[in-house]
Formats: C-alpha cells, sequence, structure tokens
C-alpha cells in the first residue's frame, strides 16, 4: 500500500504502523487497511474522470469490500455507491452515502430488496431482466413515490480476459439481457410510466488486465439507442503479484471515456463502478506462523486461510507473502503458505518466496483488500479477523474479531 516502507529492524511499516506492533496488539489474522491507499486510489478515479470528461460519476462497487468503515471512507470522497443487494444497501446508508448516489444491482433482487431500495429513496435500479422490469414497475406503482431511474444492464457478448468465475459479458451470462432481449426491455421501460430509463449497464468482468474489451463492449451496445447514461461498470485489475502488470487507472479511464465519446459520441454521462482497484492494494492480511512442516514440499501453517481469504481456492489466485520482522530480507526458502482449515486446497501461497520461516513470524500477504473480508466465511469455526485502520501511525480497530459467542448468537 501508499507508504508502507520497512524500518531500520526490517521491520514491515504500514500506514506508519509496525506489522510486529499490529499483530501483537489485535492478534492474527486481521485485515489491515491503509487508509491513504484508499483515499489516494479514489481520488484518482474522479481526477481521471474530471481531465477528460464533463459529466461522470464513479461508484465504489461495495461488494469488494462491505464494511461499514469503509463505505463511510469513500462516502466522505463524495464518490457515489453500487451495491448489489438490500445487505450492501443496508451498509452504505449506514455508512452514509447519499441514497441517490446508490445504484442497486442484481440479477435476482427479491421484491424486498426493491421496496427497502424505493423506500430509501435509491437513485438508480440496474433491470438485469424482464422479470425484474416487471417486478420493479409493481413495488413502484404500489408505493406512489413517482417513477424509478433505472438502466438497463446489457450483455454485450465481449469476453475479457480473466477467470472465468468473474468473467460476465459472455453471451451465456447469468447477468443482464442480451442484445435482442435488451431491446426489449429498453422499449418497455420507456413505455413505462413507473420506470424513467436513463441509459445502459454493462460489466464484462473482474480483474481485467487488458483494456481492449471495453471498446468492443462499447461498440457492442451502440446500436440500442441514444441515452444520456452509460454505466461501464468496473473491472480494473491489480497487481497480486510482482509479475503482473494492470493498465493504470488513467489508462482505463481514458479507454472507457474514448469508446464512449468515439463509439457513442459527446455529451454522455459516463458512470463507472470499480472494485477492486479501489481497496485491493490498500489491505494487507496478518498471520502467524503455528506449525512448519517438511516433506515433499515446506508446508508453513499459519492461523487463518480459506475462512478470510477465499480467492486462491475459488480462482487460483496468486499471492505473495512476506514476514513481518524481516520485510527486506533475501528469500531462503520456498514454501507453502497454508491455511488452518480441513481443505488440501486450503493455500494461500503456493511457493512462496520467504526467509526461513520461524513458527511465531507474523506473515504478512499484500494486496488482500478487496473480496478478503467479503467473501470472508466461519468454515471450521473460523472466527472472522478484525479490521483495522492505520493513517498516520495510529491504529484503529474498525470491525472487532468475532467471539464464540458470535457463533451461536443467531440460535434460537
Ligand atoms: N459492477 C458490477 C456490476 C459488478 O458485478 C462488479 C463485480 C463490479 C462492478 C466491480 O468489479 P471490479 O472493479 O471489482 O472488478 N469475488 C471475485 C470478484 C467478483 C466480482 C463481481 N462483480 C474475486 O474475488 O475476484
Amino acid at each position: 500500500p501508499l507508504g508502507t516502507t520497512v524500518d531500520e529492524r526490517g521491520h514491515l511499516i504500514l500506514g506508519g504502523c509496525d506489522a510486529v506492533e499490529l499483530a501483537r496488539e489485535h492478534g492474527t489474522p486481521a485485515y489491515v487497511v491503509v487508509v491513504d491507499d484508499v483515499r489516494a486510489r479514489a481520488r484518482a478515479f474522479v481526477q481521471a474522470f474530471a481531465a477528460r470528461c464533463d459529466d461522470f460519476e464513479v461508484t465504489f462497487a461495495s461488494k469488494a469490500f462491505p464494511c461499514t468503515a469503509v463505505y463511510r471512507l469513500l462516502a466522505g470522497e463524495g464518490i457515489g455507491c453500487d451495491v448489489a443487494g438490500g445487505g450492501e444497501l443496508a451498509l452504505a446508508l449506514r455508512g452514509g452515502f447519499e441514497p441517490a448516489r446508490i445504484t442497486l444491482h442484481g440479477n435476482a433482487k427479491s421484491e424486498d430488496e426493491l421496496r427497502f431500495a424505493r423506500e430509501a429513496g435509491v437513485g438508480t435500479v440496474v433491470l438485469d431482466s424482464l422479470h425484474d422490469l416487471e417486478r420493479l414497475e409493481r413495488v413502484v406503482a404500489a408505493d406512489g413515490r413517482g417513477p424509478q431511474t433505472v438502466l438497463v444492464r446489457v450483455t454485450p457478448d465481449v469476453r475479457g480476459e480473466t477467470h472465468a468465475g468473474i468473467s460476465t459479458g459472455q453471451a451465456d451470462s447469468k447477468f443482464g439481457l442480451g442484445l435482442a432481449a435488451a431491446a426489449d426491455a429498453i422499449a418497455r421501460a420507456q413505455a413505462s410510466p413507473h420506470l424513467q430509463l436513463d441509459g445502459l449497464h454493462l460489466h464484462i468482468g473482474s480483474q481485467l488486465l487488458e483494456l481492449a474489451p471495453f471498446r468492443e463492449a462499447v461498440r457492442a451496445i451502440a446500436g440500442l439507442g441514444d441515452f444520456r447514461t452509460y454505466n461501464l461498470g468496473g473491472g480494473l485489475g491489480v497487481a497480486y503479484t510482482a509479475d503482473q502488470r494492470p493498465p493504470s487507472i488513467e489508462d482505463y479511464v481514458e479507454a472507457k471515456v474514448s469508446a464512449v465519446r468515439e463509439l457513442l459520441g459527446p455529451g454522455r454521462r459516463i458512470v463507472d463502478e470499480p472494485g477492486r482497484a479501489l481497496v485491493a492494494n490498500a489491505g494487507v492480511t496478518l498471520y502467524t506462523v503455528e506449525t512448519i512442516k517438511q516433506n515433499v514440499s515446506t508446508w508453513v501453517g499459519v492461523d487463518g486461510g480459506m475462512s478470510d481469504n477465499l480467492r486462491p481456492m475459488l480462482y487460483g489466485a496468486r499471492y505473495e507473502a512476506v514476514l513481518a520482522d524481516r520485510a527486506a530480507a533475501e528469500p531462503q526458502a520456498t514454501v507453502k503458505l497454508t491455511g488452518k482449515h480441513c481443505e488440501s486446497s486450503d493455500v494461500i501461497v503456493d511457493g512462496a518466496a520467504l526467509p526461513t520461516p520461524h513458527v511465531g513470524d507474523v506473515v504478512a500477504t499484500p494486496v488482500t483488500g478487496a473480496y478478503g473480508h467479503a467473501m470472508a466465511n466461519n468454515y471450521n469455526g473460523a472466527l472472522r479477523p478484525p479490521i483495522v485502520f492505520v493513517e498516520r501511525g495510529e491504529a484503529t480497530v474498525v470491525v472487532r474479531r468475532e467471539t464464540y459467542e458470535d457463533l451461536y448468537a443467531r440460535d434460537c
């Protein structure tokens, strides 16, 4: 993350705080978030759009890190927010987002979720199917609050190069409407007294390292009509490992803005929904080494794993690891950094290059701010980690660690 250093003792310093101290003070596993890093990326997105486009909105795709304090931080940056359902909407409201700047998504929204969005005064609802459209019409007709601003989500039949599990633009996607069905939904939305069609939405996938598919996607939807707003989703990838080279925020914004200007014409309102690129780099997870075992490989077992970071298991995602007290030391061993869960594939980093590790060492895995806490779970009764914000040498716990009581708190 921004401002990360290694002090004279070799300790990893995050947001001015010693990672070894953070682990001692707050326990492990723990999610550490460098607040300035999130702020800087939010500002970089806004500035990149402001430099290229008169009418735009950056919205935080909050599924990447749905925690009240993160919503509050990004609401404070003056950007909008995208929510994937009622739960994220509740968190976004609690975090202080203005309802008018919230966009509700979802391929299977319930009537309850739509009613909640209406009561809250959510600015935009993205229609994902004809059933979704009809359900929203019924909800709007019944509540008498006037028409709802909507976008129609289009599946452009464009494939971004990424893991199949997070590719969404292909024709056979569960998200959005294909071009023909979208034309139908557009006509129906335009004819409806309950819906105010503002434009189109597309999201072709996540962790994208190439920009060309965005232009193809814009080209694909250009024939659907002339609209004020084009929400082009999120998708900008990040570098999880040193060999990955994602485009810069500026190049990503340039690709999207120029595609809209050149293929759809000037004067469009462009909405962007970055999730990962806003929060991934700010997050570092701290673990403690519990066991080391040597067989064919060297297995370094830590006190977390797939309960706090499901991504290696779900997508074969790769990470790097560093020892918090020897952060600049030359690697001496290549190890399997493994979690504590009852699954052989609970491996956090397969082939971590580390100085010789010892039991009790604090291990840090960088770039874990996005979709880590978001997909955390209680497998094996694991207690979900706390979230610790660090800034100017101060650490603040914004979400506490779960307790055993939390595990049976919902028992009836
Ligand atoms: N907008 C929509 C409609 C989305 O579905 C998504 C992500 C985004 C924006 C934000 O995309 P981003 O900028 O973060 O790429 N759990 C997976 C990622 C799933 C992404 C789902 N949709 C992972 O850990 O990689």
